[in-house]
């Protein structure tokens, strides 16, 4: 018989509740308590779960024997108070994402967790997306060449939340995407931010990132944008990966056209000649799955076979240090800030323009 990992989810507002429906389709696991401070939460999922334990604080969960692993879906900045809650107390802890609101409570929970010796994951849904997947297998097997940039745009209207801006909200999704993707963490941001709907909180965010080899990524989210969009592009010197995750038939796009400069001396006037290639747009396969589910199922391998997570604690620290440099971009009208030192620091221009100089050398050589 399988063996049935018990699970706590604490916070079981819009995204909660689909964790207690996963576990409890999954074999694996048994939810056996839901920690909710909002009574008509609880009540909501007494009516449509009936078997599990209902507790109105975090010492229900972790008083609880039956529970080994909890998952923390409340709001941001509780992410930190209730995951060292539940690690002191030796519980397994998937956190949703961004894992902390500051690298140093993120470093905290990395820290306990290996005292402890609990598994610690962040909810990078994107990671365990299908689609985004076999993007992933397209980079990493050259199939795009060079890469030369990537973009995403995250867009719709609302659903605004009251505790952090569109930014904290949205942008950390991409950022854990282009880290995937990329398999490194950018050096530099440049970020600026729209209070459009004049809540006092930034609603729309246009940011730049600098990964090495000069690669550069792009990505804008707004909740004040009547088109909803959900897309990450990979332009590269081979091919051209479009993942649209609002495209149930055609979630993932290939254009197997590309532009590159040719081997040729340059001409007079110093530049290289460009050689463009035409080619098919194809849509590949795309195994139908729910992220969530797949997620969820890695977090409870993790345990069962004492592997370390794909997105563990460390991955959720990247991509706070990222957060972290974005808000002090934004509190200095866009400029580039270095991400990963001890505090975030302001970065020259030049910098920046090496930046993106060096992936037009890398173009140059590689051609
Ligand atoms: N991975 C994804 O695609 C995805 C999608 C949506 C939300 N999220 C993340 O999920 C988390 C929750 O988002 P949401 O939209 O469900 O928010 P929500 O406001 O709908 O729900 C949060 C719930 O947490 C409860 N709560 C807050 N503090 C608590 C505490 N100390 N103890 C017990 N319960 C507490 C609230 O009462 C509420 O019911 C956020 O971190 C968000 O970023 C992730």
């Amino acid at each position: 018989m399988t063996r049935q990992i018990g699970i706590a989810i604490i916070g079981s507002g819009y995204w909660g509740i689909n964790y207690i429906r996963v576990f409890e389709e999954l074999a694996g696991a048994r939810v056996v308590v839901v920690c909710d401070q909002d009574s008509n939460r609880l009540q909501e999922v007494g009516r449509r779960f009936p078997n599990v334990k209902l507790v109105d604080g975090v010492d229900g969960v972790i008083q609880d024997d039956d529970v080994e692993a909890v998952v923390i879906c409340t709001q941001a900045k509780f992410h930190h108070a209730l995951a060292r809650r539940c690690i002191e107390a030796g519980k397994h802890v998937l956190v949703e994402k961004p894992i902390t609101t500051t690298v140093d409570d993120a470093e905290d929970l990395i820290n306990l967790a290996s005292a402890k010796n609990t598994k610690l994951m962040v909810g990078y849904t994107f990671v365990y997306n299908a689609g985004i997947r076999k993007m992933k297998s397209f980079v990493s097997e050259s199939l795009v060449g060079q890469v030369y940039y990537l973009y995403a745009r995250r867009t719709n209207l609302g659903p605004i939340r009251r505790d952090v801006n569109a930014l904290w909200d949205l942008a950390p999704h991409d950022i854990s995407i282009f880290n995937f993707l990329l398999d490194s963490v950018p050096e530099w941001v440049s970020a600026v931010g729209v209070k459009a709907l004049g809540n006092g909180r930034e609603d729309v965010g246009f940011v730049s990132l600098g990964y090495p080899n000069g690669v550069v990524g792009h990505i804008h989210v707004s909740w004040a944008d009547p088109n909803k969009v959900r897309e990450v592009v990979v332009v590269g010197s081979d091919r051209r990966i479009v993942f649209d995750d609002l495209n149930a038939l055609e979630r993932v796009k290939i254009y197997e056209k590309g532009v590159t400069s040719t081997s040729d001396e340059a001409t007079n006037y110093g530049e290289f000649q460009i050689e463009m290639r035409d080619g098919d747009i194809i849509s590949p396969k795309v195994e139908i799955s729910e992220p969530l589910k797949t997620q969820c199922t890695h977090f409870l391998e993790c345990i069962s076979n004492n592997r370390l997570p794909l997105t563990d604690g460390q991955a959720g620290k990247e991509v706070v240090q990222v957060m972290e440099a974005i808000d002090y971009s934004l509190q200095h009208n866009g400029a580039p800030v270095r991400v990963g030192l001890e505090k975030p620091q302001l970065l020259d221009n030049s910098s920046v323009i090496a930046h993106y100089s060096s992936q037009l050398s890398t173009v140059e050589q590689g051609a």
